[in-house]
């Protein structure tokens, strides 16, 4: 299964992805918390997209796409895998075309817009691995503290309420429309419940 998962800012993406990544054992690729991971290592890429991400900015096309291109031809993506976060724009699409990476299908998480600020206004995330929790409606059971690895819990960066707004433009401009580009391989659904719902209305939806 060759999986992209699409949607606004705070919509689940990484949150979903985590979860189906398990239940179909195939890696999740996400391009936010490879660059954030860039740039706590100081790396050239790291570099370049702190600029961009701490404005709410996309990274600029080439440098994401060459990260991707690299991480899929790694041995563990041969059966498949959820690219969260990528494409975000037509261009970063048509590159990943031809460069001969299929695409089976393009689940879209629908989200209302207030949900969407709720969801990013109390999301907290593991200083160490890819956790995320939410301080009401997914809290970790040990307060502060990383209910996995039991490192602290931190806010993004990004998460202030002008970089949110910035990037909720953002994404109604450049990658809204990225939706449209892959036509029929689009599995919409609408994210109204729990983490626990919103899993079993994704596995309804692609029949799994
Ligand atoms: P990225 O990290 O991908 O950020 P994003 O797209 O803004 O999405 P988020 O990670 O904020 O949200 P999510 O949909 O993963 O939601 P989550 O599961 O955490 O990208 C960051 C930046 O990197 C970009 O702005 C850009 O600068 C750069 N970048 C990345 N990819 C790029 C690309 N391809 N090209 C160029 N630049 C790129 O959930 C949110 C919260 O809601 C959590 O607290 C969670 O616990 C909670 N929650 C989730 N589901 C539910 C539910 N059903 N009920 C209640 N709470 C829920
Ligand atoms: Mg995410």
């Amino acid at each position: 299964m060759k999986m992209l998962i699409m949607g606004a800012p705070g919509c689940g993406k990484g949150t979903q992805s985590e979860i189906l990544a398990k239940t179909l054992n195939i890696p999740t690729i996400s391009t936010g918390a490879m660059l954030r991971e860039a740039i706590a290592k100081g790396t050239e890429v790291g570099k370049e997209a702190a600029m961009y991400i701490n404005d709410g900015k996309l990274v600029p096309d080439n440098t994401i796409i060459n990260v991707v291109l690299d991480r899929v031809a790694q041995d563990d993506c041969k059966n498949g895998y959820i690219l969260d976060g990528f494409p975000r724009t037509l261009a970063q699409a048509e590159a990943m075309e031809k460069a001969g990476i299929k695409t089976d299908v393009v689940l879209m998480i629908d989200v209302d817009k207030d949900v969407i600020i709720k969801r990013l206004a109390g999301r907290r995330v593991c200083s160490k691995c890819p956790a995320t929790y939410h301080i009401t409606d997914n809290p970790s059971k040990s307060g502060d503290k990383c209910d996995v690895c039991g490192a602290p819990l931190i806010t993004r960066d990004d998460d202030n309420p002008e970089t949110i707004k910035h990037r909720l433009e953002i994404y109604a401009e450049s990658t809204a429309p990225v939706i449209d580009y892959y036509g029929d391989k689009v599995v919409k659904v609408k994210s109204v419940g729990t983490v626990e719902e919103t899993t079993k209305s994704i596995l309804k939806a692609l029949g799994i």
